[in-house]
């Protein structure tokens, strides 16, 4: 069985290192094909696991958009009688909406739609079109002269991030990054559920918000007692009941257990308050402090900024670097995602 993923095609690479680390700590049996920039095939999953891998996938990618299952590989000329061979009534819940994305094809969006539509309700009974809202969503994905026709079985909630975005939470301070980046970094940590995520860097919460609704259990610290009390009204409105949060400097941490990742966004920048830690400080100061709390095996991803070089940071207290990427932000700053484990 196949699972097709379209993606943001926002970063390059962030989509799929997301996708990546989800299939590697979630330990799903697949093989990934890339098939262009924003579409990516997820293969020989076995009938049994479709389903669970389906569910996990939706639940907890940020920087994918949607994930279908691959009814049928056609192609522009076998099209109408591949779309007869499928039993539809197995599929089709009701009702239903067809609708075309095109990568790097010409194919006529709306023709197709329709022609597809109306030989669905030749084949079927008691089903309807309905285009505003459907029951069941047919998605077909032109790839030069490929058509997949697949089905979407689990929708991922693309509305929570709009909803949740930083300043549309009951405790707002500028300065926190967007919930997609937040989800992609949690992902990249490679946590689970029900495993501790801590955040020492917690602001107004925007990190551990994402790793709650995945169910991860969260720890905040913050040096500044309104942030670390900000994170907790975040969080409740959230829903994320398992949490805790501690008003301290980062070099005093000492966490009551050891973590299965940090995920951090630490200060940088004339804006944020250190405490009396000045400059690049912050970062080894940071390093030092995290390491004993983390679990032998826990990924720490952080954010920082280009002009701070965290290598031989890593190297003095014995972190390694995983993966790295760059985001843009303006002329003169460029944000650096890594992914980090002790090596
Ligand atoms: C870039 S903000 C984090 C934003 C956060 N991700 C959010 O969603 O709001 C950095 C945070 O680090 C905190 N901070 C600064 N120096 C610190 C220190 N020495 N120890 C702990 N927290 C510190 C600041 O109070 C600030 O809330």
């Amino acid at each position: 069985m196949e699972l097709l993923c379209i993606q943001s095609q926002e970063h390059p690479e962030l989509p799929r290192a997301e996708l990546n680390a989800v299939i590697e700590c979630e330990n799903l049996q697949s093989e990934v094909e890339v098939i262009a920039e924003g579409l990516v095939l997820l293969k020989n999953i076995s009938q049994e696991n479709l389903d669970e891998y389906y569910q996990i996938l939706t639940r907890r990618l940020g920087y994918t958009h949607e994930v279908h299952q691959i009814i049928k590989k056609s192609n522009i000329e076998d099209f109408e009688p591949d779309i007869l061979s499928i039993d539809w009534q197995d599929y089709i819940d009701e009702n239903f909406a067809v609708r075309l994305k095109r990568f790097d094809s010409q194919v006529d969006t709306v023709a197709i739609e329709r022609k597809a539509g109306s030989l669905i309700l030749q084949k079927t009974e008691d089903i309807k079109v309905n285009l505003s809202k459907p029951k069941t969503l047919v998605r077909l994905v032109a790839f030069q002269d490929i058509i997949y026709i697949a089905i979407e079985k689990y929708h991922l909630n693309k509305k929570h991030f709009e909803d949740i975005k930083p300043h549309k939470r009951p405790f707002f301070y500028p300065g926190s990054m967007s919930p997609k980046l937040a989800r992609c970094m949690v992902n990249l940590s490679r946590v689970t559920e029900g495993q501790l995520v801590l955040d020492p860097f917690c602001g107004t919460g925007g990190i551990l918000i994402e790793a709650g609704l995945i169910g991860c259990k969260v720890a905040g610290s913050d040096i500044n007692w309104k942030m670390k009390n900000g994170t907790a009204i975040n969080l409740e409105y959230c829903g994320i009941k398992d949490y805790r949060t501690f008003h301290l400097d980062v070099r005093e941490l000492k966490m009551y257990e050891k973590v299965a990742g940090v995920v951090t966004d630490p200060p940088y920048g004339i804006s944020t308050s250190t405490g009396d830690i000045e400059g690049d400080e912050i970062f080894k100061e940071f390093f030092r402090s995290i390491y004993d709390n983390m679990a032998d095996d826990a990924y720490l991803s952080m954010a920082s900024p280009h002009y701070v070089d965290l290598n031989p940071m890593m190297d003095e207290v014995g972190f390694e670097l995983v993966e790295q990427y760059s985001i843009k932000m303006h002329r003169s700053l460029t944000r650096i995602i890594s992914v980090i484990r002790k090596s």
